[in-house]
């Protein structure tokens, strides 16, 4: 259950042959549409060997030496932000951060000017978070290097669903049959839109538990099925996933309390008694106890929560390195003079 994974699918025990043969077929990661099951299975294999190398071997390595990674942060973050910049570290980049505060943005330049500025630096691996949909595919046009989507508006998060994708296999071995029931604030989240992508892509059937209001429109389209109580959905499933409520990202009431929304939408014993004995519970974080999750289920035998902190470090370190094997390690170019902020 939710202690140390027990096997590992056999497809994440191929070890990668080398250093710098290429493993993922994209010069960005944008999102997970599009993506083939072999450029997953490449991140995710690659991000399984990282895990057990921080674990039990070097924690500092050379394979992004003389490689520059910019964090380009206009949403808050704690794990996303940090985790991104530990696994450059571990992987030896120079890994610069910027967050909206100390950059000229707060002077009122745009998302391409500072984009722009940052590509002159000559980066080779530029991490982008942004409250704009599109925004990692817009910057992706504009800058010479690869381009990594943090999370864009309530479009896509990469990277949390191939943490999350990764969570779950070293558990259950598979995904492919498994039921994955997705709850709560399905409407303003991308995880939940970069989750159902990856998890149908490798074969588990998906269902998604939420009040109407928290639904999007087009959620017939989505290949899932739909549950508006948490007993039905819950039901037999392998995986029960809590989501936040984004109430940064609503401009209205969307549920009448956070009180009546935790007793019929909140994951408490009771309700998880409805999911498989051995269901795996997840939450991509930050949490809001006593909103959407309780306590003793968030602490509980089952949670897998803290485990998918550590595997963001590993997919992480996977994707960096993916990427940079993509680009040729540039000559060093002296940074602009004069003129910047
Ligand atoms: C999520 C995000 O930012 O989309 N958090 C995260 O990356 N760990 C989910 C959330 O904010 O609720």
């Amino acid at each position: 259950m939710a202690g140390r994974a027990a096997s590992i699918e056999p497809a994440l025990m191929t070890p990668i042959p080398n250093q710098t043969s290429p493993v993922f077929s994209q010069p960005h990661l944008l999102g997970i549409e599009g993506l083939s099951v072999s450029d997953v299975l490449n991140l995710l294999t690659l991000a399984h060997n990282y895990v057990e190398l921080s674990r039990h071997g070097e924690k500092k390595l050379s394979v992004l030496r003389g490689r520059t990674q910019i964090n380009l942060f206009f949403e808050a973050s704690t794990r996303t932000q940090s985790s991104f910049e530990l696994a450059g570290k571990r992987l030896g980049a120079d890994v610069m951060n910027m967050s909206v505060k100390s950059s000229s943005v707060s002077k009122g330049e745009t998302l391409i000017d500072t984009a722009v500025t940052l590509n002159a630096m000559n980066p080779d691996l530029l991490v982008i978070r942004h409250a704009s949909a599109g925004a990692a595919a817009l910057l992706a046009q504009k800058v010479g290097c690869a381009v990594i989507n943090a999370g864009d508006g309530a479009h896509e998060h990469p990277t949390q669903a191939l943490l999350d994708a990764l969570t779950i296999i070293r558990h259950k071995h598979r995904v492919e049959g498994l039921t994955v029931a997705i709850c709560g604030d399905i409407l303003h989240s991308r995880v939940a839109r970069s989750n159902i992508l990856l998890l149908q892509l490798l074969g588990a059937s998906v269902r998604v538990v939420a009040p109407r209001p928290l639904l999007p429109a087009a959620i017939d389209r989505w290949g899932v099925q739909v549950f508006s109580r948490m007993e039905e959905g819950l039901k037999d499933c392998d995986i029960v996933m809590m989501l936040r409520l984004q109430l940064e990202r609503m401009d209205g009431a969307f549920v009448p309390s956070v009180r009546e929304y935790y007793r019929y939408f909140g994951l408490d014993e009771e309700k998880l008694a409805y999911a498989k004995p051995d269901a795996l519970v997840m939450h991509p974080g930050p949490m809001n106890r006593g909103v959407e999750i309780a306590s003793s289920v968030a602490d509980g035998v089952q949670s897998v929560i803290r485990e998918q902190v550590e595997m963001g470090v590993a997919v992480r370190m996977a994707v960096l390195d993916a990427l940079a094997r993509n680009r040729p390690v540039q000559a060093e170019t002296p940074a602009p003079q004069g003129g910047e902020a």
